[in-house]
């Protein structure tokens, strides 16, 4: 790519029915994602800086499933996914169950940079993420009093299911599109999974072309939802593929539909197309998404 053109960015922080007393804390985190970044970006900072930078910032947001404020799993404990890619070379590097671990979009950045490998799990990774000397924080450090009352409350409840939480409670998935000034787009996301989840279990965020997709030649999403149902139809790269026979609008829209009828899946995507246009849509409630228009004015939304 040659020439200089305005960079764009689109950060999200999960989809699902956000209850209304917590649509401020969701619209706050995504805005202030977009507003750290997105000068970054306008000076010449890279689509995957800025993307890892902006993931950073909602890791560490504890109203968002993700970094700091995620889910615990069955055992009570964290268990965090990510994936970061690069839309110029399709490298990517993702992580998966790894624990005590502020930004594992960080972590799966170093498997990208500094490995000859694109995904590590588990104790491999986090061996790995000793390697690289990235903080290991105590369990309690990621550990949110919402959480922990909400897993007390679902531990031991027969009724409660995977679905259930996209109708009735948070799955806060965060994820950031950026296309910098030289036209190369990047994707990340990042997630600690769904509540009560099976120990060792793996969702969509970490898998390319599920939980996220970035190739110059078409595009660059980042999705968010019912994992297990978004790896069905790897709704990321079906999303990129799409935009390059409609408009970014229609191509969101259809990605979801094929979700929702080939899947029974709930879920939502943002991305940008090879041209630098936005694109979003959900099938739930609510999806909060940022994104800074030309005139350089930040939209924050939680509904399409
Ligand atoms: N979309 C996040 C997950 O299901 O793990």
């Amino acid at each position: 790519m040659s020439g200089i053109s305005q960079p764009r960015l689109i950060v999200h922080g999960g989809a699902w029915n956000i209850p209304d007393e917590l649509d401020t804390d969701h619209l706050n985190g995504v805005r202030r994602a977009v507003e750290q970044v997105y000068p970054a970006l306008e000076k010449g900072m890279p689509a995957l800086d800025a993307v890892e930078k902006a993931v950073n910032i909602l890791e560490e947001d504890p109203t968002f499933d993700a970094g700091r404020g995620a889910f615990l799993n069955e055992r009570g404990e964290i268990e965090l996914d990510a994936m970061v890619m690069d839309g110029a070379t399709l490298n990517f590097g993702a992580v998966a169950a790894v624990q005590n671990i502020l930004h594992p979009v960080s972590l799966a950045r170093r498997v990208m940079e500094k490995t000859e490998h694109h995904f590590l799990v588990g104790s491999g990774a986090q061996l790995f993420a000793r390697r690289m000397n990235i903080p290991e924080l105590g369990p309690e450090e990621l550990l949110t009093e919402r959480e922990l009352s909400f897993y007390r409350k679902i531990k031991n409840d027969p009724t409660f299911y995977t679905r259930k939480p996209f109708e009735a409670h948070p799955m806060d998935t965060v994820g950031a599109v950026a296309m910098d000034i030289h036209g190369n787009l990047a994707v990340a996301t990042s997630t600690g999974g769904t509540p009560r989840k099976l120990s060792g279990r793996v969702g969509d965020t970490p898998v390319v072309g599920a939980g996220a997709y970035a190739d110059n030649h078409s595009g660059a999403v980042s999705a968010t939802g019912w994992g297990e149902s978004i790896l069905r139809v790897l709704l990321s790269k079906t999303a990129c593929d799409l935009f390059l026979a409609h408009s970014p609008g229609e191509a969101a829209r259809k990605a979801i539909q094929i979700l929702q009828q080939k899947a029974r899946g709930l879920g939502g995507i943002i991305g940008i197309n090879r041209s630098g246009e936005y694109a979003f849509a959900h099938n739930t409630r609510k999806m909060a998404f940022a994104y800074p228009r030309l005139s350089g004015q930040i939209i924050a939304q939680i509904k399409v």
